[in-house]
């Protein structure tokens, strides 16, 4: 039996504060409504001013760890998908593995925006499956509430913030993940963008002036590349491995707009009963979309042992990629 990378912990942390569509209905030129119709979203989690990102992937991935039914000290790697880091760096992993208080391993940060979990997911697998690590504890996680410019009503309704992270371990067995299936196309990378507070726009007050330290996003031209790129990456991990859409048990999307998954359904001819779709809850949470589904999906128990499940997203880069898992 080959080595395969088992998901053998889940664990997920939103913070307390909850933002409603009526919230923002005093904030922009919104309403409840037109969110609603255009997004799926009702409301989503905002952290306070004293948490970061290193602070919601730490609360994910203590239940993570402790789901897994292991010790801080059994991690081999530790892997943070987020594009909203606590500083430029260090990386928002290393302040996670100083959370867990573990030594003698290494850790670093992926950026594939709300891609990033399966990039992180995808990234593992290989350390596990060539049998050069055992055991890692992947997390996505963001806080784009930081980002958002809240005086924009194209971008401020859709996002959240949150963490979902998964422990990994090599097995001999059956089950875990499958294959992965990463794409990028760094020609799109204009369709959704913060522009400042790097090394092409550090900061000054020119560039805070400019509000350039804010999200920036071409949300039609994206909501169009999202539905392809998913719909293709998810036919690609079935060809792959000769099944069809009804071997999948459950779809796991990323949880930008319920519109671009019902788009998706339509296009595979799988019924949105087959997808995930937690969105009216948290907006989108970007890395933190994926992992926080998946742990929601196990929790509720609708997974058996020797199922199939897909997970899909599509994020800033452009990135996009899918992940096939027998649980
Ligand atoms: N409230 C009321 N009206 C609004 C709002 C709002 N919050 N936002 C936009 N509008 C208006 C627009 O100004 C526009 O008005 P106009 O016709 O007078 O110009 C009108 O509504 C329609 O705007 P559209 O952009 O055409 O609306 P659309 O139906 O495309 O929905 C949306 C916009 C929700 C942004 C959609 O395009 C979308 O979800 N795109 C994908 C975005 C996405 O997923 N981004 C995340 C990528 S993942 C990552 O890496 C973070």
């Amino acid at each position: 039996m080959p080595i395969r990378s088992r998901i053998i912990g889940l664990g997920s942390y939103v913070p307390e504060r909850v933002l409603t569509n009526y919230d923002l209905e005093k904030m922009v030129d919104t309403s409840h409504e037109w969110i609603l119709d255009r997004t799926g979203i009702s409301e989503r989690r905002i952290a306070s001013e004293e948490e970061a990102t290193s602070d919601l992937a730490y609360l994910a991935s203590q239940i993570a760890i402790r789901d897994a039914g292991i010790k801080p000290g059994d991690l081999d790697f530790i892997i943070v998908a987020t594009v909203t880091p606590d500083m430029l760096f260090p990386s928002s992993a290393c302040l996670v593995q100083q959370k867990l208080g573990v030594q003698g391993i290494f850790a670093f940060d992926i950026s594939a925006a709300c891609s990033g979990f399966i990039y992180a997911l995808s990234v593992a697998d290989q350390y596990i499956k060539s049998g050069i690590y055992r055991t890692g504890l992947v997390v996505g996680a963001d806080a784009f509430s930081k980002v958002v410019d809240w005086t924009d009503r194209n971008t401020c309704v859709l996002f959240g913030d949150g963490a979902g992270a998964a422990v990994l371990q090599a097995d001999s067995g059956n089950s875990g993940i499958i294959s992965t299936h990463l794409y990028s196309d760094g020609a799109l990378w204009d369709l959704l963008y913060v522009p400042g507070g790097g090394s092409r726009n550090p900061p000054s007050e020119a560039m805070l002036g400019n509000r350039l330290q804010y999200i920036k996003m071409r949300g039609n031209e994206t909501f169009k590349v999202a539905v392809n790129t998913m719909s293709e990456v998810i036919k690609e991990a079935l060809k792959c491995n000769g099944l069809t859409p009804d071997d999948i048990k459950l779809f796991i999307p990323h949880q930008a707009n319920l519109r671009i998954i019902q788009a998706i359904s339509k296009k595979l001819n799988v019924p949105m009963e087959r997808f995930k779709v937690n969105l009216a809850n948290y907006g989108n949470t970007s890395a933190a979309s994926v992992p926080i589904a998946l742990y929601e999906t196990i929790r509720e128990g609708k997974i058996e042992k020797g199922d199939y499940i897909l997970l899909e997203a599509f994020g800033a880069g452009l990135t996009w990629g899918a992940a096939l898992i027998k649980w």
